[in-house]
């Protein structure tokens, strides 16, 4: 799609449903889907991120286009079986699992428990063994080392994640031995947002060398094996997008030798994937509700910010604050000399509101609306929402041609009415 029918789609959202909004466009998703089937040869099943954006309706039109789900909490899992999802195609990974929700995970035919923990694995095994069921496991491994380009780095030093390299034989005999688990495979995910391609090369390499080396010690012949992913969208002016089949023919004679071995022939290898399948698809979008001059610079104050898109506002692990790409809807055809240098404010009353500094945009006038790229994942999901109590953004999804409005609110990730109390709650409540 051109510049200009985006921006023909984003007005006739701003201009339909009000702003601030999140706009999805599925056919952009649909694209990086082929793409990575394409480059990869088939080789990699394609697992969603639900964390990335758990709107409800996105994942319902995810059915049948990506092979699996990962969810991170019950919520998630509640919502990805709303969406119509089978249960046994949804794999479940978090480091903070709880009773409750690992014993509803199971109850409810979760496909795959990611372990993180002995602990977790103990849970399971009693679930399970109650309820006259074996559930299939994956232990998630921390590996020693991260190689250098990742945006957040999950492994190679102290991490709450999964169990670490050095403690994984004894954790696995461990769960081999427990007979309400089947130990389906292993799952390593230790860095995301990473655009260098050898980076991502030599990460994938460290897998199946980590894969082969446990497996063997454990005598595993694993039928589902998590390769991260990793894979990295450009946010920012001057990020260069991530390479595809650079990092695909590099890894596949990687992964032919690998199923040479009988005990991997048989074994799916999967993609955990979020931002490099949404992200890039969805526009957020602000309007400008009043512009001031401020001691020589101009602000746009806008009617979303931080409370809406807490990564645009940098405060989610950026290390360097650096604007998210923008632009003013319909000013793609502004001449150089009509632009401005803005800074781009959200509504709350805190001076850490601030989408963008310093950014080249359009002329701007009020009731203008400026559209921030890269906020299909880690947008809304992200963001508090609740400060300082403004109505929640819609959310909107092109499909096929037409505008839907997809707005959710988050009842379904919280407790629901009956429900049993988390854990310290129920004594809180008789004290
Ligand atoms: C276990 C796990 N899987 C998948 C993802 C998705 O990452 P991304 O959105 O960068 O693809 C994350 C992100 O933190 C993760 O922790």
């Amino acid at each position: 799609m051109n510049a200009a029918d985006r921006d023909t789609w984003l007005a006739a959202a701003a201009e339909q449903f009000g702003t601030p909004s999140f706009v999805y466009f599925t056919e952009a998703i649909a694209e990086r889907i082929a793409a990575l089937r394409h480059a990869f040869d088939d080789q990699l099943a394609l697992s969603f991120a639900v964390k990335c954006n758990p709107n409800p309706a996105l994942l319902k039109w995810m059915v049948g286009r990506v092979d699996l789900l990962d969810v991170s909490s019950i919520g998630e899992f509640r919502l990805a079986l709303q969406a119509g999802w089978a249960p046994a195609l949804v794999s479940f990974t978090g480091p903070g699992k709880r009773e409750f929700e690992i014993r509803e995970a199971v109850l409810g035919g979760v496909g795959l428990l990611v372990l993180e923990s002995l602990r977790e694995a103990g849970i399971a095994d009693e679930v399970a063994r109650a309820a006259g069921r074996v559930q299939p496991v994956l232990l998630r491994i921390a590996p020693d080392s991260v190689p250098r380009g990742f945006g957040d780095q999950m492994a190679g030093r102290p991490s709450p994640f999964g169990v670490d390299l050095p403690d994984a034989r004894d954790a696995l005999e461990q769960i081999v031995a427990m007979p309400g688990l089947r130990l389906a495979g292993l799952h390593i995910y230790s860095g995301t947002q990473c655009l260098k391609p050898d980076a991502i090369v030599e990460n994938y390499r460290g897998f199946l060398s980590i894969f082969t080396d446990l497996c063997e010690a454990v005598d595993l012949t694993p039928e589902s094996l998590v390769l991260g992913s990793g894979l990295g969208v450009p946010y920012h002016d001057g990020d260069t997008p991530l390479p595809l089949d650079a990092v695909a023919s590099a890894i596949l004679p990687d992964i032919a030798r690998f199923r040479e071995d009988p005990r991997f022939a048989g074994a799916r290898l999967k993609l955990e994937l979020g931002r490099y399948l949404v992200a890039e698809a969805g526009y957020f979008l602000v309007r400008v509700i009043s512009l001031k001059q401020s001691r020589g610079v101009s602000i746009a104050i806008c009617d979303g910010g931080m409370n809406n898109h807490l990564p645009a506002s940098g405060h989610f692990g950026m290390v360097i604050r650096r604007n998210y790409k923008m632009h003013r809807v319909g000013g793609q055809s502004a001449i150089d000399s009509d632009t401005g240098i803005y800074d781009v404010t959200g509504p709350l009353c805190t001076s850490i509101d601030r989408l963008g500094g310093g950014v080249t945009l359009a002329s701007l006038s009020e009731g203008d609306v400026i559209a921030i790229h890269n906020s299909g994942a880690y947008g809304l999901t992200a963001s508090p929402i609740h400060f300082i109590g403004h109505a929640p953004p819609a959310e909107l999804m092109v499909i096929d041609g037409a505008l839907h409005d997809v707005s959710r609110f988050f009842e379904a990730t919280t407790a629901w009415p009956g429900e049993p109390s988390p854990e310290g709650q129920g004594a809180l409540a008789t004290a």
